[in-house]
């Protein structure tokens, strides 16, 4: 959470409206970190310790989950050295400090998942719970019945093998082709490194879902709350 003002932390806490929490600020019946205050302007985040009459309030740290359509061009951690784009910029309006679940390139785009639940996080993003992630991609070329196999097989990649994926052929022309990929892994540009591997490289790659979660027609650079439905299937697949 970021900061806020002190009678509008004390509002949040349920404790008085607002105005009634100014009253007890100037009343001297405040204190932050065992300090008196009687200013309207402090701030204090969920690292201060706020009293009101010697009893401390606290404000539950609201769990949020976010998905969002990210555009080509940001990049998917919190902060970047290069001083790029983050997906934390279309975010901004979300009060609570959110970081994505996973990531995606910055030239791929679609759903990515932001939240600020570590163990959610964690489960997500853990190889054991082999959640289903879909793609559409275009690729150059046409994949072959036999690429369509090693994709099923598990494709050897760097030092790894893949697990079994599948590949869809959507549209082709003879020389440009739509797909749909369904991996269950997330390991570094794999989908790409996939594509390169069968001879057909990515020109376009997004994300169209993950487990039960889809991107809709959510617009790039739009966000929304997960439903509790779709918070729970995650949990359910534990
Ligand atoms: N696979 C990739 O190659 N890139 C992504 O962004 C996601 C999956």
């Amino acid at each position: 959470m970021k900061e806020i003002r002190l009678q509008k932390y004390i509002a949040e806490c349920g404790i008085a409206s607002r105005r009634k929490a100014e009253e007890l600020i100037l009343q001297g019946r405040v204190r932050i970190n065992g300090e008196t205050v009687t200013q309207m302007g402090r701030k204090v985040s969920l690292n201060d310790i706020v009293e009101v009459d010697g009893k401390p309030v606290k404000m539950e740290k609201r769990k949020v989950y976010i998905a969002l359509n990210k555009p080509v061009g940001y990049i998917s951690s919190v902060k970047d050295q290069f001083g790029r784009k983050t997906v934390l910029d279309l975010v901004k309006d979300v009060k609570e400090r959110v970081f994505p679940v996973g990531r995606l390139d910055y030239d791929t785009s679609g759903l990515l998942l932001l939240t600020n639940d570590g163990d959610f996080s964690y489960r997500l993003t853990h190889p054991k719970h082999e959640i289903k992630k879909v793609y559409e991609a275009v690729l150059m070329g046409v994949p072959s019945k036999d690429a369509i196999m090693q994709f099923n097989k598990g494709l050897q990649i760097d030092d790894y093998l893949t697990s079994p994926a599948n590949l869809e052929i959507l549209k082709s022309d003879g020389k440009i082709s739509k797909v749909r990929i369904t991996i269950h892994e997330g390991k570094n540009r794999q989908v790409r490194k996939m594509c390169n591997k069968i001879g057909c490289p990515v020109i376009k790659l997004i994300r169209v879902s993950i487990g039960n979660v889809s991107l809709g027609d959510l617009k790039e650079g739009s966000w929304r709350n997960l439903t509790d439905w779709e918070i729970n299937s995650f949990l359910d697949e534990r």
